[in-house]
């Protein structure tokens, strides 16, 4: 694994992707916040060694670097998600590989279900915990040269950036939530039982992504920032008829608030 990363780092860095500050992972709906790097360098998935390409319509595959509210930032636009059917080593590579670019913080989106009660479609949901139900991507084989064997998941979301966001959510009166991410396999979306099940256990919102990235990035000490766009909603009575459309339109709605706070987070590095 190691010696993988090593080559497509230097791969990235010999196209000019050199001392990135920031990496950024953009869920369903959420890609166009790339629209914003400028002095850009775009590489598609599918020219970088060892990348998988992702197969999924809204997650264009491609990795953009340049700069972002004056700081130098790497986007992945477009991720890989356990239900294309991607193991573990193929989810942790370009998660990896951003590290050993030189970020010093991985910011992250993605579009959920809503199961807290007091939650809205359009909200944003800043994850400050999560609930990991999909495979641990770190089964295997471990390389201590990357990361400890038993990774402390104590403060997987990072409090100080956290409480970052709020404030701005604050002073730019966008309406936000503090909450938990549950992550399950998808494609299904969830029955109602397993919506009320998920809030049972302590959810305040369900999505099929992120959690592997941040346990990649935790398990090398990375610093995780990430926010849930609520698309749809998981509680009783409220529950409507779900499509990967509707997703992406929903999360294309609060493009502009999530371009907002990851803007001034990443400018406020
Ligand atoms: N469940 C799982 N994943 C999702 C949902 C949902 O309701 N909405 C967006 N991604």
């Amino acid at each position: 694994m190691l010696e993988k990363i090593i080559e497509t780092t230097k791969f990235l860095r010999a196209k000019g992707i050199i001392d990135p500050e920031a990496g950024i992972i953009l869920g369903t709906g959420l890609g166009e916040l790339t629209a914003k790097i400028d002095k850009r360098i775009e590489i598609d998935y599918k020219d970088i060694p060892n990348f998988p390409v992702s197969t999924v319509e809204g997650h264009a595959g491609k990795l953009i670097y340049g700069e972002f509210g004056k700081k130098k930032i790497v986007a992945m636009k477009g991720r890989f998600h356990y239900y294309e059917g991607y193991g573990a080593q193929q989810v942790a590579l370009p998660v990896r590989v951003l590290k050993y670019l030189g970020i010093k913080c991985l910011f992250l989106s993605n579009a959920a279900g809503g199961v807290n009660p007091s939650f809205q479609i359009g909200d944003i949901m800043v994850i400050t915990d999560h609930i990991n139900l999909l495979p641990n991507p770190l089964i295997g084989q471990n390389d201590e040269r990357i990361g400890a064997r038993f990774p402390d998941m104590g403060e997987a979301y990072d409090k100080y950036l956290v409480n970052k966001a709020l404030l701005i959510a604050e002073e730019n009166n966008i309406r936000i939530h503090k909450g938990v991410y549950l992550s399950t396999s998808g494609p299904t979306f969830e029955t109602p039982a397993e919506y009320r099940y998920f809030r049972i256990i302590g959810a305040d919102a369900v999505g099929m992504s992120t959690t592997p990235e941040v346990i990649i990035a935790r398990h090398m000490n990375l610093p995780c920032f990430a926010v849930s766009v609520i698309t749809d909603l998981g509680v009783e009575g409220k529950i409507e008829y779900t499509t990967h459309e509707s997703v992406q339109n929903e999360a294309a709605k609060t493009e502009a608030r999530m371009t907002t706070i990851m803007t001034e987070m990443i400018s406020s590095l």
